[in-house]
């Protein structure tokens, strides 16, 4: 009888559990008025530019995004999908555009369309507060871990070797982290304002920041479509109009606390 009593609590709990984990949070804009609607994908495992906090997904690019959809009237759908399935569904044209802190580069280019540039990146190195790792030559016989499929990897890859064993990969950049928490990598290569963000957010857990300039080089993060989009004009147009209104640099403030560099950005346009 007391078993299986707690048998029902247990299971009561997994199920609620299993509700609230969702990996498919999805979120809507606007009145609906009418307006065009796109159907956006993102991964949401990369604070401060998207993650899931209560349910929803916010961050930097989901106001960013917001703003610039408001900017060209179309209400929209944001969809949680995972990193590596997002590349397909945009191929696919199962959603129309993608927000993700997704760098711009020639490859990419090839099989997608990008928005102009809307965050300029750099690769950082996660590492313990101890480790004897100062930049990125050090990694040479360490094991590296990196979000599959990102820049991340290609940076790694570019350092030890694209056959290199010690190169871990993760689903995203959370588990990666998790990984090396756990003692399982030496240090994760990923996006400069990921690092910085984890670190500043968990004092508790002494992880270290490195940048390294000289072996990193710099991004820019753009919106990807599937080639050929007709969105793509539209939403340009709306990034150049939020970046120069002030509203990105308003929102650049409520997520870094610092003012960004517009005219950097509006040159590389
Ligand atoms: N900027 C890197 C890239 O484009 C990493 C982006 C990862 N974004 C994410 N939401 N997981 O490859």
């Amino acid at each position: 009888m007391k078993k299986g009593f707690v048998f029902a609590v247990v299971l009561a709990l997994f199920v609620a559990l299993a509700g609230c984990g969702g990996k498919t949070a999805e979120q809507t804009s606007g009145s609906g008025g009418g307006k065009q609607k796109v159907t956006i994908g993102t991964d949401a495992s990369f604070a401060p530019f998207e993650y899931m906090d209560k349910g929803k997904i916010v961050g930097f690019d989901v106001d960013f995004l917001d703003a610039v959809m408001k900017e060209a009237g179309l209400d929209y759908e944001l969809k949680n999908i995972g990193w590596d399935p997002l590349f397909a569904a945009v191929q696919g044209k199962e959603v129309d555009l993608a927000i993700s802190g997704i760098t711009i580069n020639d490859k990419r280019k090839q099989t997608y369309d990008f928005s102009v540039p809307y965050f300029e990146s750099t690769h950082m190195i996660l590492t313990k507060e101890d480790s004897p790792i100062k930049n990125a030559l050090d990694l040479k016989g360490k094991v590296v871990g990196v979000q599959n499929g990102t820049t991340g990897q290609a940076a790694v890859e570019k350092l030890l070797g694209a056959e290199n064993k010690n190169i871990k990969k993760f689903e995203n950049t959370v588990v990666a982290i998790m990984d090396l928490l756990n003692g399982g990598v030496d240090a994760v290569v990923t996006d400069n304002a990921v690092a910085n963000e984890y670190v500043k957010n968990n004092p508790d857990k002494k992880l270290r920041a490195i940048e390294d300039p000289t072996n990193f080089e710099s991004e820019f993060y753009g919106l990807m479509f599937p080639k050929g989009s007709d969105l793509k004009p539209k939403v340009d147009e709306a990034i150049k109009k939020v970046i120069k209104s002030g509203k990105y640099a308003e929102i650049y403030k409520k997520w870094f606390g610092n003012e960004p560099n517009v005219d950097n950005l509006l040159k590389q346009q």
